[in-house]
């Protein structure tokens, strides 16, 4: 049996995982699905990525060890995992004593052979890529042009990799073996990138502890790309498991996005060179997520959470869309109306109706048990030879890992199988007592249903685990074969009673209640800047919480509310322009924040000893105001800073 062996990348744990992660691990499941259904001897592996300096310092700020941080946080993949309905074979940790070793034995391997010596390496390093970044690749004012954050200025003895030597030998490779790097614009790239100035690599760090540490040299640790590159190697059993091993290597294929094609095609390709061991089959790279037109930021507040996506829409629905949406490669838009229109218009409307009239029909004109056909006609015979060269022109762009053309092509399936009720009309048949022209089209349309739940399993397999049931068939399509397939075994069947598989989604209802529970962000202009202070100047104004006594009016003032307020260690009172505002019962009791060193003033008579603050805006001619309050059970007279 020939094998099949493909990888994710292995995460950071750090951060939480959002559509990017989905889509690839969504990509790789559906292929190693399909490749199961074709029946290769298939191995799919994810896992998690997670020494290095980010985590080290995340789990400072948190008081924990690194260790009880990456055990906790790498639970939100696997969990993921489960409800998008991914069938991962295994799951790696690089924090795994597995791993360790083999990471160790490599290290020392390549040491030992001379292709790993020490050296010193100083340059320009951004911590949250963990990576170091040449000047020309810098963004403006020293930044990380893939993330934008400053970088800091690193020097360390290293150890490094002697990735140079070997590159003649990699680009001989690629030359021989286009689809080495997929698709053809990434392969140009690295292409080029080979034929340049390939450095050798700093494979090792002293500046931080949360590493594989060389053992022949406790004061290093493996560099966090090193020790990460290698997993794809320790999990089918590079050291423990030699089978295994034989098995599965010479077939694997790593997926990955375009932003880490450089570990991937020309530094994994050159360590296993080094190493002895066969270069991947193919590196494939897909593109990048952007939502509703803009970059995925944290601070944006715009990342897409698939948990979430899976709980309104349905895992199968957003593995859909995902897929079906953009060209695999290119960088796609992800819009939850988009897919709301997709989810209806070729999961409700098409594959839903085909599977609802079909049943409809095989209990109306059949008593719900499917017939044998007992003509062929020029229809049915179109029908049944579409399946064909579908089965087969599907196999050549799964090949190619052209998801969108894969469900392009099952849903020129499904479109025809539709029309052909149109063609035929079954009811017109029944009317006029036409048995045995009855019996083809309703056995034509089971097959094609049958067929089309094989095929769309790899995609959005609960749905086609449904239409399995509705269909009356044993087992699950997810654990057939789809070459096993036989044109005319469904006659016999029992069919199940018809269920909706995707509910329509009302677009003007959703659009509704999307309006109703977006947060109304209103922004300040903000036009009136004050000139640069510096920190002295901050902290002359000395401002702290007290707490609000008693409200009063003052008689000739239609703005200013008398205050007394208690700041702990003293009382004071103080004049408020605020009236207009706030009732005094909504001030009396409330903890605030006063200034406590401003001059004091006379305001109406009265002596002002301190300022509360309060944030301002005008809208729409009006001012609106809101007090600043602590936002949690803080002393009286603390210090504001
Ligand atoms: O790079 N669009 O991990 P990572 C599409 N630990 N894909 C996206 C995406 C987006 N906006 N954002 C992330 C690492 N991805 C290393 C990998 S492998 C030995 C070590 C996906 O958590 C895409 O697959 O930053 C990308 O390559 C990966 O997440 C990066 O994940
Ligand atoms: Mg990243």
């Amino acid at each position: 049996m020939k094998s099949f062996y493909i990888t994710t990348p292995i995460y950071y744990v750090n951060d939480i995982p959002h559509i990017g992660h989905a889509y690839t691990t969504i990509a790789c499941d559906v292929m190693a699905r399909y490749k199961r259904m074709k029946g290769f001897d298939t191995h799919f592996l994810t896992g998690t990525d997670e020494h290095g300096q980010k985590i080290q310092q995340a789990a400072e700020a948190k008081g924990m060890t690194p260790q009880e941080l990456v055990d906790k946080i790498h639970v939100n993949f696997r969990e993921l995992w489960k409800v998008l309905n991914i069938s991962n074979d295994d799951f790696i940790r690089t924090t795994e004593d597995r791993h360790v070793r083999v990471v160790q034995a490599m290290f020392k391997k390549l040491i030992d052979q001379g292709d790993i010596y020490k050296g010193s390496y100083e340059g320009w390093y951004c911590v949250p890529c963990e990576t170091y970044v040449p000047e020309s690749s810098m963004g403006e004012n020293r930044t990380c042009p893939d993330c934008g954050r400053p970088l800091t200025t690193m020097k360390e003895e290293s150890y490094f990799f002697r990735a140079s030597k070997y590159a003649p030998q990699l680009i001989e490779h690629y030359e021989k073996n286009l689809q080495g790097v997929m698709p053809r614009i990434r392969y140009n790239e690295i292409m080029s990138f080979l034929r340049g100035d390939v450095r050798d690599q700093s494979v090792s760090r002293t500046t931080l502890k949360w590493g594989i540490p060389i053992p022949s040299d406790e004061k290093h640790v493996v560099y966090v790309w090193f020790d990460a590159l290698i997993n794809y190697a320790t999990a089918v059993g590079y050291l423990d498991d030699p089978e295994m091993f034989k098995r599965y290597w010479p077939n694997v294929r790593h997926m990955v996005g375009k932003d880490i094609i450089r570990f991937h095609c020309v530094i994994w390709p050159l360590m296993l060179l080094a190493l002895g061991i066969n270069v991947p089959v193919s590196v494939i790279a897909h593109g990048w997520w952007t939502v509703d037109g803009e970059k995925m930021s944290k601070s944006k507040g715009n990342v897409v959470d698939p948990f979430k996506m899976a709980e309104l829409y349905g895992a199968d629905a957003f593995r859909y869309f995902l897929l079906r949406e953009v060209p695999f490669g290119n960088d796609g838009d992800f819009s939850e109306l988009a897919m709301v229109g997709r989810v209806n218009s070729d999961l409700a409307n098409d594959l839903g109706n085909l599977l609802n009239r079909t049943l409809q029909m095989i209990m109306n004109y059949s008593g719900g048990v499917v017939p044998a056909a007992k003509e062929k006609d020029a229809l049915s015979e179109e029908v049944r030879k579409l399946s064909e060269s579908t089965v087969t022109q599907l196999d050549g762009v799964m090949d190619t890992f052209s998801y969108d053309e894969a469900l392009k092509l099952i849903w020129v399936f499904i479109a025809r199988a539709n029309k052909y009720i149109d063609e035929t009309s079954p009811w017109k048949l029944d009317k006029e007592g036409q048995k045995d022209k009855l019996a083809t089209v309703l056995l034509t349309l089971y097959e094609a249903l049958r067929l089309s739940a094989l095929l769309v399993a790899p995609f959005i397999p609960d749905s086609a685990i449904k239409i399995w049931k509705q269909l009356g068939l044993q087992g699950s399509p997810l654990t057939s074969l789809i070459d096993d397939f036989r044109w005319g075994d469904g006659a016999g069947s029992h069919v199940a009673k018809a269920e909706v598989l995707f509910p329509r989604i009302d677009v003007e209802e959703w659009k509704k209640a999307r309006a109703a529970s977006a947060p109304k962000e209103s922004v300040a202009p903000a036009t009136e800047h004050e000139p640069e202070i510096d920190i002295e100047g901050f902290k002359s104004v000395e401002m702290r919480v007290a707490q609000v006594i008693k409200v009063e009016e003052i008689p000739r003032s239609k703005n200013l509310y008398k205050l007394d307020v208690d700041l702990g260690y003293e009382k004071r009172v103080i004049c408020s322009g605020i009236k207009r505002f706030f009732k005094p019962e909504e001030l009396e009791g409330r903890r605030i924040v006063m200034v406590t060193n401003l001059k004091p003033a006379k305001l109406c008579g009265i002596e002002s000893n301190g300022m509360i603050l309060a944030a301002s805006v005008h809208e729409e001619g009006n001012e609106k105001v809101s007090l600043i309050v602590p936002a949690s059970d803080i002393p009286l007279g603390s210090r504001v800073k």
